[in-house]
């Protein structure tokens, strides 16, 4: 069993200045090369439909493709300073309701012009974040269709392969054409990333990216769908989590039945790596290069974060983004294996109690949002 700073890295989970220590090096590389240890698998048992779940998912997502270019109302003027405008004083209130003092840090100064700049910086860091996080499924399902031996599962990925896609191009044009500024990868997502499609277990692909960073992504887009001002990125966002639920319930129907074979031993290398992720992610909101473009000093800065782990861990902000999470590795398996190792561990995250709310393999036909606008066209 490894200790938890093993799994880490560092001493501490909640050590800000380990974790902003921590910063990407590559970022003037065009590309970024990673080592994928995983053994490309054929199968020669063609039998369509042997796994019924997964075969309904890929007909549904045959039938749910929506085109980037023509889906979305690209015409719609985003005047992103009022937005910001209107998202810095939610954040505002946030800030007050928490009752954080600023007066010992870089903000102490800050007015209403700086506060809205970070605004500004804070779309433009979030929807790149979001950019590289759906090339880094782009990858990994790709690496699915390659790794997984069941062909249903082989089926079923190739048309996440094109969804995420179209995801990535959707982000990129919402960057380029509405917004006003790219951001390269996190450094906490990038050494996520770079670690599920390192290994060479296949189901390790499934839990790093269909149930961690797809979950919670998808809790983060039904978060930024409800606060946005904008009905071009709702929309986008919109379909896009359509898209999205199939893709944590293509994880969850997956790993369902390959986790009942695994012995405790297997188990505990997975909620290892689901606690890593889960921690990786967190860490990644600190946004140490928004703070860095801005020319606040990122020591000075994530001293607003800086409060007792029993309260950091209680922001309802952070805890939503586990809602997908927890449910998904409660139905795994994974939560309470190994006499709850994983359970204790979201339990010092402050996420359980998402446990009994509904799990993605089961929410996934509701979030069918394309085919429910087709149909109330065709009502119409
Ligand atoms: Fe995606
Ligand atoms: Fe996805």
């Amino acid at each position: 069993m490894s200790t938890d700073e093993e799994i880490l890295g560092r001493t501490s989970r909640d050590d800000l200045r380990a974790i902003i220590a921590m910063s990407n090096t590559d970022i003037d590389e065009a590309i970024h090369v990673v080592q994928d240890n995983a053994p490309a698998i054929f199968t020669w048992d063609y039998e369509k439909g042997r796994r019924p779940a997964l075969n309904k998912l890929y007909e549904k997502a045959k039938h749910a493709q929506w085109n980037g270019e023509t889906d979305l109302d690209w015409s719609v003027e985003v005047d992103q300073e009022y937005f910001a405008q209107i998202i810095s004083m939610m954040r505002q209130q946030q800030m007050d309701a928490a009752g954080l003092d600023l007066s010992r840090t870089p903000f102490a100064s800050w007015g209403e012009k700086e506060w809205l700049q970070h605004a500004m910086e804070n779309q433009n860091w979030s929807l790149s974040q979001f950019m590289h996080g759906e090339q880094g499924a782009l990858v990994c399902t790709a690496k699915i269709v390659e790794t997984v031996p069941w062909i249903d599962a082989k089926y079923y990925a190739s048309t996440q392969v094109m969804d995420e896609a179209r995801h990535v191009e959707v982000f990129a044009k919402y960057l380029d054409t509405k917004l006003n500024g790219h951001y390269p990868i996190n450094t906490h997502l990038r050494m996520l990333l770079d670690d599920i499609i390192n290994d060479s277990r296949w189901d390790m692909t499934y839990l790093g990216m269909q149930i961690m960073v797809e979950g919670l992504a998808l809790a983060a887009f039904g978060m930024a769908m409800n606060t946005t001002p904008d009905p071009l990125l709702k929309q986008l966002l919109r379909y896009v989590m359509s898209d999205e639920a199939r893709h944590v319930a293509f994880g969850v129907l997956t790993l369902k039945e390959f986790y009942e074979e695994l012995t405790a031993a297997e188990l505990l290398e997975r909620q290892e790596f689901a606690f890593e992720a889960a921690v990786r992610m967190r860490d990644r909101f600190l946004q140490q290069e928004v703070w860095d473009r801005l020319g606040v000093n990122v020591k000075e800065a994530v001293k607003l974060f800086e409060v007792p782990p029993e309260v950091k861990n209680q922001d309802p902000f952070q805890q939503l983004l586990f809602s997908k999470i927890v449910p998904n590795c409660k139905k795994l398996g994974l939560l309470d294996a190994n006499d709850g190792w994983l359970r204790k561990r979201f339990d010092t995250l402050g996420v359980t109690q998402f446990e009994d709310w509904v799990d993605t393999g089961e929410e996934y036909l509701e979030m069918d949002a394309v085919t429910q606008d087709r149909l109330a066209a065709e009502g119409a």
